[in-house]
């Protein structure tokens, strides 16, 4: 009953790959040639590296979180410090991961709990207009900041 198997798993692959383009919305990678895609409407952003354990397990709460933010009305993004590190110091994170609420290109670290319903209420409940933007001198697109950004 090999064969049975196998055409099982094959159907099952299929079904996956389907789920895969028809389903939920994904995470939006951003990088150096084009975070700037987040200062057009509203964004929650993930700094993140591969190796940092408080971010894989963010990560599956991030992808489902992504799953919702096409009935909030917002995108949802990461950037992989590693491989776009000019970034980590456009946005001063020093820490991982590191969560940034963005809309109209002010912008807010998010500092509740890492979940998915914290998150969906910050958004949702606009909990992001109690936290002071970031001032806009060290706003991550203005000309000091590309400055820095320049020596990472
Ligand atoms: C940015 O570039 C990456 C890598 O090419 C791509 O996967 C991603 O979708 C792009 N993001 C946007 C917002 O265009």
């Amino acid at each position: 009953m090999a064969c049975g198997k196998v055409t099982f798993l094959i159907i099952f692959v299929i079904f996956c790959a389907f789920l895969n383009v028809n389903g939920q919305k994904s995470v939006v990678e951003l990088n150096e040639g084009n975070w700037s895609e987040i200062l057009k409407g509203e964004w929650m952003v993930e700094f993140y590296a591969p190796w940092c354990p408080a971010c894989k397990a963010l990560d599956q709460k991030w992808k489902e979180f992504a799953g919702l933010s096409p009935g909030l009305g917002i995108k949802v993004g990461a950037v992989d410090v590693t491989t776009s590190p000019g970034l980590s110091g456009r946005f001063m994170v020093t820490a991982l991961p590191t969560i940034f609420h963005v809309i109209n290109g002010e912008f807010r670290q998010y500092k509740g709990s890492r979940d998915k319903d914290s998150f969906t209420s910050f958004v949702e409940e606009k909990k992001w207009e109690q936290v002071d933007a970031v001032p806009s001198w060290k706003s991550p697109n203005s000309v000091q900041m590309s400055i820095v950004s320049s020596f990472f």
